[in-house]
């Protein structure tokens, strides 16, 4: 169906001249970053960026600057074409998917590293993996300079990130961050559940009740440390291996939870493995 054959660009050049078209034309951008092997959750970006400008641009590129060297980038779940079909049936206008001569060209030398906000949990667990996603993010809006650029809440220190780096770089961009998309059994959408096994994934969508039950018992009075302690042993009883955390921590700047009231103030996260899968999720109070 001609509907669904949507263009690509590979080059920067390519992708501002046609960035430029629009604008020339009036038209406003949206851009949707992905690293490809797109679900429901990824389609929910593009519907949101849809909302919120009249045209919108989908990257795919599998950064390598943020895999740590024992990470699963070589097996990093790639698939243009269905994710071409894909974001065309969600309304996308333009799929950028650069070679990695166009981010990382011979003698790159530059990094863009964002302090605060990437230091704890995934900063924490895989170090340099948010320099790279705030380098190549940094990359990405700058060669394609939208009006706007979405973002889930799934990776949500990711989107704390990306918001910091913006301001302090003066991005002309605004920032949107997309609710997480979840499965019949709250399992948090991810390229990554492709690896489960059948008797992972009955597991995996107890992460997201565990968060559940830490909300709820952070709302009726316990303590940060007692929710964190239980919600660190739920996961244990599920099944879960290697908890590399558990933790409520401010909204904004991902600093230690102060003293309550959380509700609106605080956000649980959880990151822990199934198997060979690390999964994350995270929960508003
Ligand atoms: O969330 C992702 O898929 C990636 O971290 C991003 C933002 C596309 C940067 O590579």
């Amino acid at each position: 169906m001609s509907a669904d054959i949507l263009p690509i660009v590979r080059t920067v050049a390519d992708l501002r001249t046609q960035v430029r078209a629009w604008r020339a034309a009036g038209l406003t951008v949206a851009m949707t970053p992905t690293m490809g092997a797109l679900h429901e959750g990824h389609l929910s970006l593009v519907r949101l960026a849809r909302t919120r400008a009249q045209r919108v641009v989908a990257s795919i590129f599998v950064n390598p600057a943020q895999f740590g060297p024992h990470e699963d980038f070589d097996r990093y779940p790639r698939n243009e074409s269905g994710d071409s079909a894909l974001l065309a049936s969600a309304g996308c206008d333009l799929l950028y998917a650069p070679d990695v001569s166009q981010i990382y060209p011979q003698g790159y030398a530059t990094k863009v590293s964002v302090s605060g906000v990437s230091e704890p949990l995934d900063g924490a667990a895989r170090p340099g993996h948010f320099d790279g996603v705030a380098t190549v993010v940094a990359k990405l809006l700058n060669q394609a300079q939208p009006d706007v650029a979405v973002f889930g809440e799934k990776d949500f220190q990711q989107l704390q990130l990306i918001r910091r780096l913006a301001i302090d770089l003066d991005l002309p961009v605004e920032i949107v961050g997309a609710p997480i998309a979840r499965d019949a059994d709250g399992l948090a959408l991810s390229s990554r559940n492709a690896y489960l096994s059948a008797e992972e994934r009955a597991v995996a969508g107890m992460m997201n009740t565990v968060l559940a039950d830490a909300a709820t018992r952070l709302k009726a009075g316990d303590s940060v440390e007692k929710v964190e302690a239980t919600g660190r042993a739920a996961l244990e009883r599920h099944g879960f291996q290697r908890v590399d955390y558990f933790e409520v921590r401010q909204v904004g700047d991902l600093s230690p939870a102060g003293p309550p009231p959380y509700e609106g103030v605080v956000r649980i996260f959880a990151a822990a493995h199934l198997g060979q899968t690390r999964l994350i999720d995270n929960r508003a109070v």
